[in-house]
């Protein structure tokens, strides 16, 4: 079912969509009208299987009525609440919730709305942090090419992808960027790669030109997601954070997209036993059903944060208005509840290879250029056509026609499913993905 022929509605027009081609989408928009469980469905009521948990974060499956309902009873009991002096005791009962799935120590958690606001964050209180330890000197991070961190201005210094900076990024100062992990020797790889730790001693090259003592933190995806599923090679991240230990510097795993069980582990610190000194968070916390993120820190940062500040006054100052809302929290505390009682991380662990055998099964079409997978996220690589990135978007567009949504990034197709999926739902994604790719 094409939507060439769908004349423009002008009605669409004072939407500004993000991320999106709005001139194209709205000659030929693709629209989503309901969703339940593993699929979306269209205006006209087709179903459309959703292949990359919307983006990334729902998890649970849409349409959770037990989400649903807990929202709409914190609506109507308390639905808002100032987080600047005030409180209510969902915030503190998800904070505790959360610290529960995080590594030990880092058992300190910051709410936000999203993960660009999560990771702002973190690079604030990484500054804070060393202030007030008297090393207010380090003031530089380390990230990585081809990172995704978000599109507040923290986030897009630290973004590793050219479109995301170029017309903004470019003058900010104070970020530096490590080589990417993606090795030609690497392609068609399920899992970590066994090649490529060595990368890490890109950070070596920046404590050497810059002196490790000026560096605040070294922010990195565990796996690279946004830009197409790069998991780390083994032994990369053990080496990064020796590297960090061995000058100061705070590491931050950045895990919007791996955290809450997305790789089959509650976050890729447990998934690769690294512990980072913050973790960012979002989407699936919520199960995406309403914008929510959070960084969870270490004790020791929050202690020392905390009792360098006055005896009655603010010891850091950031916020947001809607810091732990009430309907997120409620939200996100029904989440917690599924995510404990229907075991849905285990259930991502032990669907990934089911999940990995589909997805890499692939790779005997032409248009197929790589391929890579960990846990229930993988990308396929076509080989680009016209202009890079033009035949990833063309095949997401064929998909929806298809009946199948996911995420492009450029060229890469993300394919990210639902936790709750169950092995049919996986065949489905297969079998739509042939169809197109083998048309593309
Ligand atoms: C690793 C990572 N960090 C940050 C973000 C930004 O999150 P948001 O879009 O909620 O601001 C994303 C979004 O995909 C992400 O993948």
């Amino acid at each position: 079912m094409g939507h060439a022929d769908t004349p423009a509605i002008a009605g669409l027009q004072p939407y500004w969509m993000p991320f999106s081609p709005n001139k194209e989408f709205k000659r030929e928009p693709r629209l989503f009208a309901r969703a339940e469980g593993m699929y979306f469905y269209t205006p006209e009521d087709r179903p459309v299987i959703d292949a990359s948990a919307g983006l990334f974060c729902v998890a649970a499956g849409h349409c959770r009525p037990e989400i649903a309902e807990a929202v709409a009873r914190q609506l109507q009991t308390l639905d808002y609440t100032p987080p600047f002096l005030r409180g209510h005791s969902k915030a503190f009962e998800l904070a505790q919730r959360v610290s529960e799935y995080t590594p030990a120590g880092l058992n300190r958690v910051f709410f936000t709305n999203s993960g660009s606001e999560s990771v702002d964050t973190a690079m604030k209180i990484a500054l804070m942090y060393h202030r007030v330890r008297g090393q207010a000197q380090r003031q530089l991070f380390v990230s990585r090419e081809r990172a995704y961190h978000g599109v507040n201005m923290g986030g897009v210094a630290l973004s590793g992808l050219v479109n995301n900076r170029r017309a903004f990024g470019i003058g900010l100062p104070g970020v530096h960027h490590m080589r990417h992990t993606a090795l030609p020797g690497n392609r068609f790889v399920r899992g970590q790669p066994e090649q490529g730790a060595e990368l890490a001693e890109d950070l070596t090259r920046f404590v050497n030109t810059l002196g490790g003592e000026n560096i605040a933190a070294v922010f990195v995806e565990p796996v690279a997601g946004s830009f197409g599923c790069l998991p780390p090679p083994r032994g990369y991240l053990d080496r990064l954070r020796a590297i960090c230990d061995a000058h100061g510097i705070l590491l931050v795993f950045d895990e919007v997209i791996t955290g809450w069980g997305r790789i089959g582990h509650n976050f890729g610190a447990q998934a690769f036993g690294v512990v980072p000194d913050m973790i960012t968070m979002a989407k699936a916390l919520t199960n995406g059903a309403q914008p929510m993120g959070a960084v969870a820190a270490k004790q020791s940062i929050y202690e020392t944060i905390v009792d360098a500040g006055p005896e009655r006054g603010v010891e850091f100052f950031h916020g947001y208005t809607y810091s732990a809302h009430p309907a997120a929290c409620a939200a996100g505390l029904a989440m917690m509840d599924i995510i404990a009682g229907e075991r849905l991380i285990d259930r991502a662990r032990e669907l990934s290879p089911y999940f990995a055998d589909a997805i890499h099964s692939l790779q005997d079409l032409p248009v197929v250029a790589d391929i890579r997978s960990i846990g229930l996220l993988a990308a396929i690589d076509v080989a680009p056509d016209k202009a890079p990135g033009a035949r990833g978007h063309e095949i997401q567009k064929r998909l929806y026609d298809a009946g199948l949504h996911l995420k492009n990034t450029g060229d890469a197709l993300l394919v990210a499913p639902p936790f709750v999926a169950e092995r049919r739902h996986i065949d489905e994604i297969g079998a739509k993905l042939r169809e197109v790719l083998a048309r593309a």
